[in-house]
């Protein structure tokens, strides 16, 4: 039998197309690029917010509701007595033709009914505060067609969290102001507020609604909003309650006749002394001057097409040709793209992160620094400093911080003991890609406080002390509140489910837990920070820290290897954790990857026998799971893995997240064909068949977790697009698999690859040079055998940089 298919990719125009509104799972897209954002799903659900999705959300969203993604734009459209909307939802009418097509950075909806096609393209134009909702309704029947079009936006009260529980007072503080076409939304204006947001159409209005209870009707849904249904609008005023944008519209369209129509969700920013233009009246001029850009189908289609170039030229960076279709989508395009939504958001705002609880990660945003660092370095770097300025004088940092003050999270703290190497990781990365050692002299404060700054060199030298100072009983790094893994909660020794395991240490003092996964990830990253040292002769520096290096190395060969793979961990007693010796969760990814990656003990054969290992114990059909078996109980001396039932998440889901930290390790130590094999696994175009029922997520991006071997529904997708998968899929791919790797003097050239792959043209722009690299495999997994720059020899792998337009060959 055929199986169900939702959508395809549309490669030539960088699109995923989903020809049925009613996926698995609503499959979302993100707009915009620097400041204002919106979340979109293939039925317009959905929201918008400026910097920050907890402190400045402009529209409602009403996440884990009944229906499933109740809430985005709408647009209903009234002909005769058929109500109907162009992405299906919310009246659900039948439509004659559904289309979405989710491209990069927009999205356009399509809907066709009784003669009427309504399309409407979606993006957020650069530099802007604003989303652009162009819809363009055509009359494809043969009779003139009267349509009663009524738009729809419901705004959030600003902060997303307080929006959703502070009724009370919420209830009394909503205020607008109609003028023309245009709906201001000022709740709070009046008091410390300076923001104000608006929603504007390019057209007369016969009407409009801004009290929700007064268009939609207290008992009435989104899907039959009474305003709509009767097809007359109610001018409405909201004084507090829940006020929402509405314009209506009366189209007469002779039969071919087809009409463009501008909306404009705008985010307005005034100064202290100019927030009023006549008491109780919000200044407009900006709001103006905003519409005034973006209010013509000419205007709109210009913001278009350099959005789209933007996109070309982000996309033109690294480009691969192999002749795999289902590989170069999803490096040319896809990873990519995901990989920049990842900077933007990092674990914020998803359909399963509803923007109130995380706000940017240290770990996590050193690490989606990878996968975009090569498309836009003045903000990589940016992003660089603003993480170093929340860490603390003894090289611990806020776990997270957040995006609109930048300042470090208080509810989440500090204590989680691998995030001072991040530091290590995504500057090397920065400083590879564009040479750029100043950014080693920045001053850049602890905590955020004025007067405490020291180079950002020295934040990288005390990120390294903090590992060494907090050493266990084995040598090994102290784990804290968790290291990578944030559920292995050593000190927690929670009984209380009031407690969050995330920021409850109840036992540090005197505590013996240990990371090998910080063992690992300090070995990599220090080799890096050495090899940093010595490039900008600081010697002294560099043999200090070698030392420290190789006593980890011994440290983990000594205590930290169970005879078949890496321990993962010693708990809070000095117990093994990860051992064959252990009844459950014998053995750990994280630690299998970090230390093959470290290459500890590869003389030794521990790095192929952790890798056998992986294979054999944590491989299934879907990936490389976590832990392996599952835990089946509760573990109170491990907290939160354990309290996940087996198989999801942290307790045996194959955590797409940490599967590429083998494919490295793997990659490494020269197996391509096994490296391959775990890659294709989890590469979403490879597959794509298995999204469409199983994983139910988006079948164009990573998503953080697929259920394990041991869950009740393995193969089961869960939390997509804002993941650390996506930086390390596009590292792995980009540097390890395909072999092109930046260094501090050129490029490194090294791919891994499986027997059968065939030679490949990789394009990269690097720094002011631009390469075009092809690869003759000949067969061959790993070792590159010769390497011709515009036809001369090149001693070594390293192509040496110089700018301009270079032809590499490299024969394997
Ligand atoms: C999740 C982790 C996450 C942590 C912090 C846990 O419940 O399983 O993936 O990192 O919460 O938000
Ligand atoms: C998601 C978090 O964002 C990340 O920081 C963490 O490492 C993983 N979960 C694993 O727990």
């Amino acid at each position: 039998m055929e199986q169900k298919r939702y959508g395809h990719f549309d490669d030539q125009h960088r699109e995923y197309v989903i020809t049925d509104p009613q996926t698995p799972w609503p499959w979302i897209n993100y707009l915009g690029n620097e400041d204002f954002f919106s979340l979109i799903s293939n039925t317009a659900g959905g929201y918008s917010f400026y910097k920050d999705a907890k402190f400045r959300r402009i529209t409602r969203y009403r996440y884990n509701n009944v229906p499933m993604d109740n809430g985005g734009r709408y647009f209903y459209i009234k002909d005769g007595d058929t109500v109907w909307n162009p992405g299906w939802k919310p009246c659900k009418t039948p439509l004659d033709f559904y289309e979405c097509r989710h491209g990069m950075s927009y999205t356009r909806i399509m809907g066709r009914k009784n003669g009427v096609e309504a399309s409407v393209l979606f993006f957020v134009p650069l530099k802007k505060w604003a989303e652009v909702q162009k819809l363009t309704l055509k009359n494809e029947s043969k009779e003139v067609k009267q349509l009663k079009l009524f738009s729809f936006e419901e705004w959030c009260l600003w902060n997303a969290a307080t929006d959703m529980e502070n009724f009370q007072r919420n209830f009394s503080t909503g205020e607008v102001e109609i003028e023309g076409s245009t709906i201001y939304h000022k709740t709070e204006y009046r008091e410390r507020r300076n923001h104000y947001a608006f929603y504007h159409v390019n057209a007369p209005i016969q009407g409009f609604d801004t009290d929700r209870e007064t268009f939609v009707g207290l008992y009435n849904e989104f899907a039959d909003p009474q305003a709509v249904m009767e097809g007359k609008p109610r001018n409405s005023h909201a004084h507090g309650w829940s006020p929402i944008a509405s314009h209506y519209i009366e189209v007469t369209l002779q039969p071919g006749e087809s009409k463009d129509f501008v909306f404009l969700l705008g985010y307005i920013e005034n100064e202290q002394d100019e927030k009023f233009e006549a008491p109780q009246v919000i200044n407009k001029k900006k709001a103006h001057a905003l519409i005034a850009e973006l209010d013509t189908t000419e205007k709109v289609d210009k913001a278009f097409a350099a959005l789209c170039e933007y996109w070309d030229a982000l996309l033109n960076i690294y480009k691969v040709k192999t002749g795999n279709d289902k590989l170069d989508r999803m490096v040319n395009i896809w990873n990519q793209y995901q990989c920049m939504v990842t900077f933007n958001f990092s674990r914020s705002a998803s359909f399963f992160e509803s923007g109130v609880g995380r706000g940017m990660g240290f770990r996590d945003s050193n690490q989606d620094l990878v996968g975009f660092v090569h498309q836009i370095p003045p903000r990589a770097r940016q992003r660089i400093i603003d993480i170093a300025s929340t860490q603390f004088p003894d090289g611990g940092c806020y776990h997270q911080y957040q995006p609109l003050t930048k300042r470090g999270n208080n509810d989440i703290g500090g204590g989680f003991n691998d995030d001072p190497c991040w530091l290590i990781f995504g500057t090397v990365a920065y400083i590879k890609e564009t040479g750029d050692f100043s950014i080693l002299d920045e001053m850049v404060p602890f905590d955020n406080q004025p007067g405490t700054e020291v180079t950002l060199f020295e934040h990288l030298k005390i990120s390294m002390d903090h590992v060494i100072k907090n050493l266990g009983p084995h040598m090994l790094p102290l784990i804290g509140r968790a290291d990578w893994n944030d559920c292995l909660n050593l000190n927690c020794f929670s009984w209380d489910p009031n407690e969050s395991f995330q920021t409850t240490e109840n036992v540090s003092e005197g505590t013996k837990a240990e990371s090998l996964m910080i063992a690992g990830l300090f070995v990599v990253t220090g080799k890096d920070y050495v090899a940093l040292c010595k490039k900008i002769g600081k010697a002294d520096e560099a043999a200090r820290m070698q030392q420290a290096v190789d006593a980890m190395i011994e440290a983990v060969k000594k205590h930290g290897w169970d005879g078949e793979w890496y321990l993962r961990a010693y708990d809070f007693y000095g117990r093994k954790i990860g051992s064959n010796e252990c009844e459950e969760a014998k053995i750990f990814i994280e630690s299998q990857g970090w230390c093959t990656m470290a290459e500890i003990g590869a003389e030794d054969g521990m790095v192929a026998k952790s890798l056998d290992s992986c294979k054999k114990y944590l491989e299934c059909e879907h990936g490389m799971v976590l832990n392996n078996p599952a835990f089946t109980k509760y573990i109170y001396e491990y907290g939160e893995i354990s309290s996940y039932p087996e198989g999801y998440k942290e307790n045996a889901g194959i955590f797409c997240h940490n599967n590429p930290w083998v494919i490295i390790g793997e990659c490494i130590a020269g197996r391509g064909n096994d490296a391959w094999s775990h890659y294709a696994k989890i590469l979403p175009s490879y597959v794509e068949e298995k999204y469409q029922t199983l994983h139910k997520v988006e079948p164009y991006v990573n998503c953080q977790m697929v259920a394990g071997k041991d869950a009740f529904k393995p193969g089961e997708g869960k939390n997509s697009w804002l993941t650390g998968t996506a930086a390390w899929m596009w590292y792995t791919v980009s540097e390890f698999i395909l072999g092109i790797k930046p260094d501090y003097d050129g490029i490194r050239i090294d791919p891994c690859l499986p027997e059968t792959a065939s030679d490949y043209t990789v394009c990269r722009k690097f720094r002011e040079a631009e390469y075009e690299i092809t690869i003759h495999p000949n067969g061959a997994q790993k070792g590159v055998r010769s390497i011709t720059l515009d036809g001369q020899p090149v001693n070594g792998t390293v192509i040496p940089y110089s700018a301009g337009k270079h032809v590499v060959e490299v024969t394997m």
